[in-house]
């Protein structure tokens, strides 16, 4: 009896089953009225009583397994629809490899994170817009030589030709035509200029534009929140210093350096032996500009700026050559996972 009790130990241990059917035919073998482990409570009946305790005790566990085992078979053929005991689903998943955000957009988010803190929401505008929205507006007269200062890729000609926008600052306008002040807005995006490609240059770039507008905004102001900018995203020993500029759109403009986090001031290759590096453009937003819009520059006035975010992660990172961040070489662009 032992040895029976054992075979068939070994046969529910090993029990296996693709159907319902199949598994109501293994109960009816095991446990049905004639099955192989009725029967042994039958012979169990002949035993000598000194040797019940251990044969009635094997022969619970058995039959407790099989029913256990019987019912781990359903239980899996429901689960999966389509058991197959060949599939183990506790087998660990083929691994799936992990992609990571571009540097370019791991930068413009901290950015965006930094004036979000400060109340600026985000606008965006189009790529393809026209001359008026992206020089017009901005106070570039026809014929204006700040207009070389961007050269531009046009899409038709005429008096308001269709252009790809030369920089952020066109979402500037469509802000302010379409809003009331007080106006804070951040806009990031693509920029299109027609430069030979280089390691200092390429035809396609992202920059992030500001625009503050409400009464008495000062140049103070601006210069305070490009601090706070600049201490957030650099850290808080970083210096910046503003330089007299021009652009066409802001009067006075300025463009602003910080001190350089790489030699900390002291002069290196990075910053030219300045100590510093040129991070934005930045100014008062022209009354001209305002006007042209439909704010009244009498009782508005307001601050904007852009920078370049390759420049600022080239800055961040010390990338030499602008091109790694459009060749989407995944050797380069895996150094930046943040996860
Ligand atoms: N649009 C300028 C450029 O692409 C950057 C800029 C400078 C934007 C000064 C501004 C600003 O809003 O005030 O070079």
């Amino acid at each position: 009896m032992h040895e029976k009790i054992n075979r068939l130990l070994a046969e529910v241990e090993s029990l296996a089953a693709k159907s319902n059917d199949e598994i109501e035919a293994l109960r009816v073998r095991l446990l049905g009225k004639k099955g192989s482990i009725t029967l042994l409570f039958d012979e169990f009946k002949q035993v000598a009583a000194e040797e019940k305790r251990q044969f009635g005790q094997k022969l619970n566990t058995l039959k407790n397994l099989a029913i256990e085992k019987i019912n781990v078979l359903r239980e899996n053929l429901e689960g999966s629809g389509n058991f197959s005991p060949a599939l183990d689903a506790s087998m660990p998943g083929e691994p799936v490899a992990l992609g990571a955000r571009h540097p370019l957009s791991i930068v413009r988010n901290e950015i965006i994170d930094i004036f979000k803190t400060l109340g600026y929401a985000i606008a965006e505008g189009a790529e393809i817009e026209d001359d008026y929205h992206v020089f017009g507006a901005l106070n570039f007269p026809p014929e204006h030589p700040a207009r070389d200062m961007q050269d531009t890729f046009f899409v038709t000609t005429g008096d308001n030709p269709v252009l790809l926008r030369t920089h952020t600052s066109s979402v500037q306008v469509r802000t302010m035509e379409h809003g009331k002040p007080p106006i804070r807005v951040i806009c990031p995006g693509r920029v299109f200029r027609n430069e030979a490609i280089s390691a200092r240059a390429h035809c396609i770039f992202h920059q992030i534009e500001g625009l503050y507008i409400d009464e008495n905004v000062s140049f103070a102001d601006m210069k305070q929140s490009i601090l706070y900018f600049a201490r957030e995203f650099f850290g808080v020993d970083v210096q910046i210093r503003l330089r007299p500029s021009y652009f066409p759109f802001t009067e006075p403009s300025a463009e602003v350096d910080v001190s350089c986090n790489i030699c900390k001031g002291k002069g290196c290759n990075i910053c030219k032996h300045t100590g510093w590096l040129e991070i934005m453009g930045c100014g008062m937003v022209d009354p001209n500009v305002l006007e042209a819009s439909g704010i009244d520059s009498k009782k508005y006035t307001g601050f904007a700026f852009g920078m370049g975010i390759e420049r600022i992660a080239m800055l961040k990172w010390q990338v030499r050559d602008l091109r790694h961040y459009f060749e989407n070489d995944v050797r380069f662009l895996r150094q930046f996972k943040t996860v």
